[in-house]
């Protein structure tokens, strides 16, 4: 990987220049089981090696856990790849000890108060793209953007993102300060985005930082119906990998392979080569978190899909097919979008 030249895209109209892959850090402390820290900071480094620039978290991944792995790793970097790198930062979920859900909260004291944390524990000066995880249902986001921006004219933050919310809050928000991207889960089994969303972030000039386009690995060609999942890993509760829905959404998957292989290519690099093909406002993050889910992933920049191609995984995997929301009900009632 060493050496190759990475693509970029551009986070909106008013947001930086980032690698067309994003690396996103959460499994790396959080909700898919054990992860390997030397291993975690390995995948980071080799992602920064590669051209990777753009690398997400969230301040509640493992309660800080994952700004720490992630200021580690920057800090272990050579100076030049650290110097490249833009960290985007989720904040606003409340955890318990027990790491259970509280809510969310996004008054503009709260959102100082998870900033001055996070760039404690990132040991940086500046956070490249802040949002909000969900919108707090009783803070308007004009409030909770226009604390942002005040960050943003101090110089502790660059850019202003959005995550998980609908068409109207993200006018309202873009009526407030430029909003860099919408940060949303985009893949060939969860295409929501398409109806309202897409055309509005379109019509504002923001661009779409897409997560969980291998559906959390069950889209990913490796995900089996025998894997033992612990009682923190998110997918033991989420729809999509329970029963019934299992087996036929790892049905979809088999018909993806079939395609994959005619092509030479892996299922994990035609979903993600699928998201990238949706426009060239999109940046897929890649949850990988070790060297060799990283390297598979990256492969996905080369891999074109021509309109028979399309054609084909449209047939395999046509719009609304997966069994199965994308998240519990308690977690979906917090999803505008
Ligand atoms: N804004 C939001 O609400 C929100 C929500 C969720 C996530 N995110 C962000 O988006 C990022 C990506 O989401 P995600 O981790 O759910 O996405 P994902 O890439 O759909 O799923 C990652 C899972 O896929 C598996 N996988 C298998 N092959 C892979 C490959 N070649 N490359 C990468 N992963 C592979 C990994 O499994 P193994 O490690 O077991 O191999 C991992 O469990 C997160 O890290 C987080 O930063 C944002």
């Amino acid at each position: 990987m060493v050496g190759m030249t990475m693509r970029t895209r551009s986070l909106g109209t008013t947001g930086p220049q980032v690698s067309a892959l994003g690396l996103g850090c959460m499994g790396m402390s959080a909700l898919y089981g054990e992860a390997d820290r030397a291993e975690s900071i390995a995948t980071i480094h080799a992602a920064l090696e590669a051209g990777v620039t753009l690398l997400d978290t969230g301040d509640f991944y493992g309660m800080g856990h994952n700004e720490l792995l992630i200021g580690e790793a920057l800090r272990a970097a050579p100076a030049a790849r650290r110097e490249q790198a833009l960290v985007s930062v989720k904040f606003g979920a409340l955890r318990g000890p027990d790491g259970s859900w509280l809510g969310y909260d996004g008054r503009p004291a709260a959102v100082k108060n998870f900033a001055a944390y996070s760039l404690q524990r990132l040991g940086v000066d500046h956070i490249d793209v802040y949002r909000i995880a969900r919108l707090d249902p009783d803070v308007p986001i004009e409030e909770t953007v226009g604390a942002i921006a005040e960050l943003v004219e101090k110089g502790y933050v660059r850019h202003i993102g959005l995550s998980e919310v609908g068409a109207g809050t993200i006018r309202r928000a873009a009526a407030t300060a430029p909003i860099a991207d919408l940060q949303i889960e985009y893949s060939l089994i969860s295409r929501g985005i398409e109806d309202a969303v897409l055309p509005a972030t379109r019509e504002l000039g923001i661009g779409i930082t897409a997560y969980g386009v291998l559906s959390r690995g069950l889209i990913s060609g490796h995900f089996t119906a025998d894997r033992q999942l612990g009682p923190g890993d998110f997918r033991a509760r989420s729809p999509r990998f329970q029963g019934d829905n299992l087996q036929h959404n790892l049905g979809l998957v088999e018909a993806l392979r079939k395609i994959a292989e005619q092509k030479g290519v892996s299922v994990a690099q035609i979903a993600i080569a699928w998201v990238l093909s949706r426009g060239e406002d999109i940046v897929p993050l890649v949850g990988a978190r070790r060297r060799d889910r990283l390297t598979e992933a990256l492969g996905a920049l080369d891999v074109t899909l021509d309109a028979a191609d399309l054609a084909a995984i449209e047939q395999a995997v046509p719009a609304g097919a997966a069994a199965g929301d994308r998240y519990p009900a308690a977690q979906m009632a917090h999803l505008e979008s």
